[in-house]
């Protein structure tokens, strides 16, 4: 499913141009070329500039035009896809009941110590059958990508034993296959203590690197290993001793850090050369320096911080301190049931104090660096994988402005359209 595409006329053509992730200042340089065309070839950019410029060089270089699909994009602002880089979509079940404790009395961490939460969505997704699991994650990927995320991570974590951590995995792997999206897997064995284990968490770990971490890795069923690095949930001895030993298997590391309770969860990212550190809501000043010293990214999760009424991340401390800072929907069934860029973006500027620039940032190639991946997407570059979005207004200011509402009216994926808002009179995923 590559095509050929050019996108021309764009009032804003916003190429976040680089092939790293861009830390402080740098974040709200976003490389935008007025009047703006991108050409696509085969799936992969390979020009981008003025409209005019680039259709002299189409033509100099003997290009054959009738090759291509042509989007007019006259008034409109043209991206690079957004990458969700951190989210829960493979589950069973769902926790509307505990929402409505969590909005009486309970905390979301009483809620996991007496056996639900995350253990109880364990208990769901344990039962659901492969084919469930991909029915509702492929509503799930329509959804996502109609808010313009072209690459979404997900991550295991609600199995807790083998055949269920690699049931979600496998999962993960067809929802690649027959969705235009790309899914990229990570291994979350160490996401909570499962009941068999209570009280045993050492031995738990102990489980995970000798009976499930070898075949992840050797069927490459993940990329990255992921743990909630958290009071009463896994510590710093034991998540290091995972990474460490996961890292020599081929897994990249990336956690859940100082999110509740601030335990280190920064500076061990910083120690271990973590690609990125998530929630950070109560990380330190030190490790935040740390990290930045490090180059780990700084994952921040807005709206989970909204759903569970915690005090934001501190977003602006981090990019004032030299970090490469992300966003994502953390989009899971308890503390964050939610798919929706735009409330992550509207939540970033209001309560994080991060301009439209340093948003669309942290939305697209520093999402794409917190995957590893800062060289092949997050930006109009040439020689990036043709993932575009084009919006229904003229500029990307629109992305934090419209509180809520999604500003995308089509995407590109690898150069072929799979979505358009305004496609036969209603809002559609243009697919198989
Ligand atoms: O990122 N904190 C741990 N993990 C998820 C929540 C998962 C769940 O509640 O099901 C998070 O917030
Ligand atoms: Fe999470």
């Amino acid at each position: 499913m590559v095509g050929n595409l050019i996108i021309k006329n764009a009032s804003e053509l916003v190429t976040c141009s680089g092939f790293a992730a861009k830390r402080g200042r740098a974040m709200s340089d976003l490389g935008i070329i007025a009047d703006g065309a991108v050409v696509i070839e085969d799936g992969r950019i390979s020009r981008v500039g003025p409209t005019r410029e680039v259709y002299v060089e189409l033509k100099a270089s003997g290009t054959d035009l009738s090759r291509f699909e042509t989007i007019d994009a006259f008034g409109r602002a043209v991206l690079p896809g957004f990458v969700d880089s951190h989210t829960h979509l493979v589950f069973g079940g769902d926790r509307s009941e505990e929402y409505a404790w969590r909005l009486k009395s309970d905390s979301y961490m009483d809620i996991l110590q007496r056996g639900g939460g995350i253990l109880s969505t364990v208990a769901a997704t344990r039962l659901a059958s492969r084919e469930l699991l991909c029915q509702e994650g492929l509503k799930r990927l329509d959804s996502m990508l109609a808010f313009g995320v072209t690459t979404v991570e997900g991550k295991s974590g609600y199995g807790l034993d083998r055949p269920t951590e690699i049931k979600q995995l496998e999962v993960m792997a067809e929802l690649n296959r027959m969705h235009p999206l790309d899914v990229v897997p990570t291994f979350m064995g160490a996401h909570a203590v499962p009941f068999e284990y209570k009280g045993r968490e050492d031995d738990y770990i102990n489980f995970l690197l000798k009976e499930v971490v070898p075949e992840v890795a050797a069927r490459k069923l993940a990329e990255f290993c992921d743990v909630f690095c958290e009071k009463n949930v896994f510590s710093i001895v034991q998540s290091r001793r995972l990474f460490t030993k996961a890292a020599a298997s081929g897994l990249k590391s990336k956690l859940h850090a100082d999110e509740i309770v601030r335990i280190g969860g920064a500076e061990l990212a910083a120690e271990i050369g973590a690609a990125s550190a998530d929630h950070l809501l109560n990380a330190s000043d030190e490790g935040l320096r740390a990290m930045a010293a490090k180059g780990v990214v700084a994952t921040l999760l807005p709206a989970t911080a909204f759903s569970l009424r915690e005090p934001y991340a501190r977003g602006r401390f981090m990019i004032d301190a030299g970090c490469a800072v992300a966003l994502a929907t953390d989009f899971n069934p308890g503390s964050c049931f939610s798919e929706s860029i735009p409330l992550v973006a509207a939540l970033a500027a209001l309560y994080m104090n991060l301009s439209p620039e340093e948003i669309v940032t942290a939305l697209t190639l520093n999402a794409a660096a917190a995957l590893g991946r800062a060289q092949s997407i997050g930006s109009l570059d040439p020689g990036k994988q043709g993932d575009v979005i084009i919006l229904e207004n003229p500029s990307y200011r629109f992305i934090p402005y419209h509180l809520g509402v999604s500003t995308v009216e089509k995407v590109v994926k690898k150069g072929t359209l799979v979505f358009d808002k305004f496609s036969q009179g209603g809002i559609r995923c243009l697919m198989d």
